[in-house]
């Protein structure tokens, strides 16, 4: 990582009012929380304006004054091959790449592809709401592999996910780094993984949209880059999460095997999904071309945010549980600790704290009693959120 440059720290850290600006995060506080006054940690989106010379190439785009179908595919294949080559140390070549328009799309594409109804499919609780919707919607059992709190911190329970292959299941939904228990994939654990998959004729479908937010000098450890990745992983990724693109929807299914990545291609095709998105295409190639430094800033304050938010849950709130995230921006909080019943903890939170956090609920009922909080937002709405926190837990 190279030493964050002054002018886009301080870009960061000014204040942005994103109300008014067809903004779910701030402007659908009303409809989803009852209320518009409250500090909006909850939209895994970021308070950061995005890298400038992709507002750049979306200005000089907009100013002519046809939008018709695009064709932009290569040059923004080109683009995510050079930022995965430098950044990840990941070869991958332009043909294994299809576009999707977003990560969540990806995730049903797969299960439709490369499953039939009844056929089981793994999921890691507490994991991201969609991963159960992409299940559920084409009636495909979940069969869940519940990681484990040991101690400190997050792990996977490798011998429970090889009994849930041996008895049958196709598909592993894996989310990589961990939403919402921020758990960075060490290497040795994903090669595992992928044995077991290989073991039992199972898909492992990796869902890599957080993979920049690897922090404290740690790196994602990409799919594909395992031994035996190929024939059985599909990579799934996207420069919206970390380039803060999220309302231009565009995503990437990569896939090394052909036969597998046709499966998959076609039920894109069917779907009638494959057509890019001509603002998303301009930019997100700009974003892989020009973003190096803009990421580093950005990894850089969201750690420094994590770092402030869990020394005041320590010194200020105990009872609150907090694994530090490894990655990601998000921190997933145990509340049980207050002996509060689930609904009256959210209420804590919105009528008490004026805080919009997400229902840990939505990541499986194993986020019972918990709550999520996103830290990629100006460091004093940290401060105020966390203050906010302490205080209506002090003041019950
Ligand atoms: C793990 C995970 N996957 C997918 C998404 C959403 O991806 P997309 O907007 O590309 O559908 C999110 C957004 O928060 C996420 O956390």
């Amino acid at each position: 990582m190279n030493a964050v440059k002054p002018e886009l720290r301080a870009l960061l850290d000014a204040p942005v009012d994103r109300r008014g600006t067809h903004c779910e995060k701030w402007d659908g506080l009303e409809e989803h929380y009852g209320r518009a006054d409250l500090l909006a940690m909850w939209v895994a989106d970021m308070d950061f304006p995005t890298v400038p010379q992709v507002t750049e190439a979306l200005v000089e785009r907009a100013k002519h004054p046809i939008y018709g179908y695009t064709d932009n595919a290569e040059a923004d294949r080109r683009a995510e091959v050079g930022w995965l080559a430098r950044r990840h140390g990941l070869r991958v070549e332009p043909e294994w790449i299809r576009f999707s328009p977003g990560v969540v799309d990806s995730l049903f594409f797969c299960v439709r592809a490369l499953t039939e109804p009844g056929d089981a499919v793994v999921v890691q609780p507490p994991v991201y709401g969609p991963f159960y919707t992409a299940a559920r919607l084409f009636e495909r059992p979940i069969v869940k592999n519940p990681l484990v709190l040991d101690g400190d911190g997050w792990r996977m329970d490798l011998e429970d996910l090889e009994a849930k292959f041996a008895a049958g299941a196709k598909l592993m939904l894996l989310c990589n780094p961990h939403n919402p228990v921020g758990r960075v994939w060490r290497a040795d654990e994903l090669e595992a993984v992928v044995a077991l998959a290989r073991r039992y004729g199972a898909t492992v479908i990796s869902d890599e949209i957080h993979a920049e937010f690897a922090l404290d000098g740690r790196h994602t450890t990409r799919i594909l880059s395992l031994d035996g990745a190929a024939e059985c992983c599909v990579m799934l990724t996207s420069a919206t999460k970390a380039f803060n693109l999220a309302g231009l929807r565009q995503s990437s299914v990569i896939i090394r095997d052909e036969a597998l990545r046709g499966k998959v291609a076609a039920e894109i095709e069917r779907a009638h999904a494959a057509g890019p998105n001509l603002f998303g295409a301009i930019a997100q190639t700009a974003a892989y071309t020009h973003g190096d430094d803009w990421m580093d800033a950005v990894l850089e304050y969201v750690t420094e945010n994590r770092d402030w938010a869990v020394d005041f849950l320590r010194r200020e709130l105990p009872e609150i549980r907090c694994v530090p995230p490894e990655g990601t921006y998000l921190l997933w909080l145990d509340l049980r600790g207050l002996g509060l019943s689930h609904r009256e903890l959210l209420s804590l939170m919105t009528e008490g704290a004026h805080v919009a956090v997400n229902d840990g609920l939505f990541f499986g009922e194993e986020g019972r009693g918990w709550i999520r909080l996103n830290l990629a937002t100006q460091r004093a709405n940290v401060v105020k959120a966390l203050e906010n926190m302490r205080s209506a837990i002090r003041s019950r």
